[in-house]
């Protein structure tokens, strides 16, 4: 006769016996449980969150970015965070060269189709300026991958879904608040490019509502991480300028925007759709802000050294 099934608590008692560690995995428990996901952008900041969230809940994901040396560093570190993940590949891909996003999507018919897609690579060119000082090239390049990134994204996306017969499936693509506040401090290509993205996320989820794939778009504010912080440097009025419009008096961490693009590749979300899925810590609802100091940020995963997907005490 089988075993009872063993709830975690009883687990974790049983596990600091016999020092094996019991995760989410162990317990096909995973919010994300034998789901393929692919994560563009992947090698650092939101995305590589995103795909240490994914593979602790049970997803498998293939990490892609431009950059193979930051590809071969992710992996490594979410394999050191989540020892118990299922399959975890990297590819190099090009987001605006749709030739490798197909080879990308198609790497996954192995695994059997893919389930979530998170369009997530995007630059911001430290030349992109206002109407008058943006450098054509620096528009195009913006656009390019961007957008047409994040179209040729969903577009494979939905091929795969309907060659493996799915009956659901997510994919979230990153914007920014950019796309819905204005900013008197300029970057014009890449906000219009955040704001296409609303539009053309918008559109493609109500096209393909009748087939169960939902379409969403990640607005995240300002964040904590290389994209905005190298830019910003120790140049502390710059930042003050920011930092301000912050009711919580601080900028956001990458790992906050990653809960939500767990939730929105999860079928807990499976009434969410078309929408401008906004992470700010309340900053596009905010006229003046508090003062004092700014409330404690959230650590990252991919700061930590520790296993994370342990299931330690009650917690989870
Ligand atoms: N950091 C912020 O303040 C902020 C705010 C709002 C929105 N966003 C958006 O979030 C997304 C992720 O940014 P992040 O903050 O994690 O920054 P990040 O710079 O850490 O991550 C972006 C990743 O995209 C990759 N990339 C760049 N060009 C690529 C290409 N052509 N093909 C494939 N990969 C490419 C980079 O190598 C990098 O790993 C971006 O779309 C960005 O515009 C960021």
């Amino acid at each position: 006769m089988a075993d009872p099934p063993v709830t975690p608590q009883e687990s974790s008692r049983s596990s600091s016996a016999t020092g094996k560690v019991q995760t989410i995995n162990s317990f096909g428990m995973g919010r994300l449980l034998g789901k393929n996901a692919i994560v563009t952008g992947a090698a650092g900041g939101i995305g590589l969150e995103t795909c240490i969230l994914f593979a602790k809940e049970g997803a498998n994901v293939l990490m892609a970015d431009i950059s193979k040396p930051a590809l071969d560093k992710a992996s490594s570190k979410l394999k050191q965070l989540v020892p118990s993940a299922h399959k975890v590949e990297i590819q190099v891909c090009d987001v605006s060269k749709e030739a490798d996003v197909k080879a990308l999507v198609d790497h996954l018919d192995t695994w059997g189709g893919v389930d979530i897609m998170f369009n997530n690579a995007g630059i911001m060119h430290a030349d992109d300026a206002d109407a008058i000082d943006t450098p054509e090239k620096i528009w195009d390049l913006t656009q390019a991958i961007n957008v047409k990134g994040v179209w040729f994204g969903c577009k494979h996306a939905v091929i795969s879904l309907r060659k493996h017969n799915k009956i659901r499936g997510s994919i979230i693509n990153t914007a920014s608040v950019v796309a819905l506040v204005g900013s008197a401090t300029p970057q014009l290509a890449y906000t219009a490019s955040k704001g296409a993205v609303l539009a053309m996320t918008r559109e493609l989820a109500i096209v393909h509502a009748r087939e169960g794939f939902r379409f969403n778009a990640l607005c995240p504010a300002p964040l904590n991480t290389p994209l905005l912080q190298d830019w910003l440097g120790d140049d502390q009025p710059k930042r003050y300028r920011r930092e301000i419009h912050f009711p919580s008096g601080r900028f956001g961490e990458a790992i906050e925007q990653a809960q939500a693009v767990l939730f929105l590749a999860s079928d807990e979300s499976s009434f969410v759709n078309g929408q401008d899925f906004v992470v700010d810590g309340g900053m596009t609802k905010a006229y003046v802000t508090p003062e004092g100091p700014p409330l404690a940020a959230p650590k990252n995963n991919a700061l930590l050294s520790e296993q994370v997907d342990a299931i330690r005490g009650t917690g989870i």
